[in-house]
């Protein structure tokens, strides 16, 4: 695969003295063209100020960053015409109508609606019955189909989407993961954050950022493949109590709580589910259930986290 994005050694900080935050350490990262590259971290990880350093937006203290070839630095000139950029918080104006969005977004870039509109067709199929709406009176999933919408207008090659999809309701953020599914399919590399981890299985590669290092990168596949933990979700009637139990158990490397369940990560072979199951029994607890499990993406983020950073690459 060709190569569209690369960050080299990137690193930032802010403020001073005491109060001087590592925003990011030292970041390398190569993402082929037409890649759909998932960024995720816990917050303050660094996620926004890497996708900034990579839009042209803010200077790195140290390392380089190139899209397409052009340096995020000297060239960002260049940068702005191929990049779509979509910040966390929306990028619209609120006053404006849809089409008044679109409109002044196209203008920046010298095009206009009509000559875009190849783009942008099939997410503005969405949008055109209500073109006149202000945009601040539109739902959270159409907001962000908008803002797609604008971050494509001037047909970009790369698209840097910094949680696009955070508090959308699940249909819309669904929807919008197929039309990044679209986009890929054109060529386009997307780069995007997200806190849902369904959203990150649909990317090709996956990057975890903690402390503004990259502690993992690989594809979903692999990255659940290299979990060194057999996991067991085990539940009881009293949930808090049973997760405080389950990691006083010898041979619990760590549990945490999902949903209904907690997982329950053991080395194999050193455990047995009966021998779980009689030490809960013995601590009165009761509706005990626990079954095998694969490792979620999830599973393999908490177990990341909790290495804290030590085996980044
Ligand atoms: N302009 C700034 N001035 C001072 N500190 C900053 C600034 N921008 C970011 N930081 C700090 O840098 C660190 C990384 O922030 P960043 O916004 O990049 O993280 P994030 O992963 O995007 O977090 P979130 O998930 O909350 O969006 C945080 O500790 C944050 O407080
Ligand atoms: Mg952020």
């Amino acid at each position: 695969m060709e190569t569209s994005v690369v960050a080299s050694l990137v690193s930032k900080s802010f403020g001073h003295g005491n109060h001087r935050v590592q925003a990011l350490d030292g970041v390398s990262l190569r993402i082929g063209r037409g890649e759909l590259f998932g960024i995720i971290g816990p917050d303050g990880s660094g996620k926004t100020t890497l996708f900034r350093i990579l839009a042209s937006l803010m200077l790195p203290d140290k390392g380089r960053a190139y899209i397409e070839d052009f340096d995020t630095v000297s060239q960002y000139r260049d940068i702005r015409k191929i990049i779509g950029y979509m910040p966390g918080r929306f990028s619209l104006y609120q006053d404006l109508s849809v089409e008044e969005n679109l409109k002044f977004f196209a203008t920046l870039f010298g095009s206009d609606i009509e000559k875009s509109y190849p783009n942008i067709r099939p997410i503005y199929r969405y949008l055109e019955p209500f073109k006149t709406r202000k945009a601040g009176k539109l739902s959270g999933g159409m907001k962000q189909k908008l803002a797609l919408c604008c971050a494509l207008i001037h047909n970009p090659k790369v698209l840097l989407l910094d949680e696009p999809t955070t508090g959308v309701d699940p249909v819309s953020r669904l929807e919008f993961w197929e039309m990044l599914d679209l986009l890929k399919a054109q060529g386009i590399t997307v780069i995007a954050s997200t806190p849902y981890m369904n959203e990150a299985m649909r990317c090709q590669r996956l990057c975890f950022l903690q402390n503004g290092k990259v502690v993992g990168c690989d594809t979903p596949e692999n990255i659940r493949k290299a979990f060194p933990f057999k996991v067991f979700s085990v539940k009881s009637a009293d949930k808090f109590r049973l997760l405080g139990d389950l990691r006083n158990f010898p041979a619990c490397h760590a549990c945490y709580p999902f949903g209904a369940y907690h997982h329950f990560y053991y080395k194999e072979g050193t455990i047995r589910m009966e021998e779980l199951e009689s030490y809960l029994a013995s601590l009165q607890h009761e509706e005990i259930k626990i079954k095998e499990s694969e490792p979620t993406i999830e599973d393999c983020f908490m177990e990341l986290m909790s290495q804290g950073g030590e085996h980044g690459n």
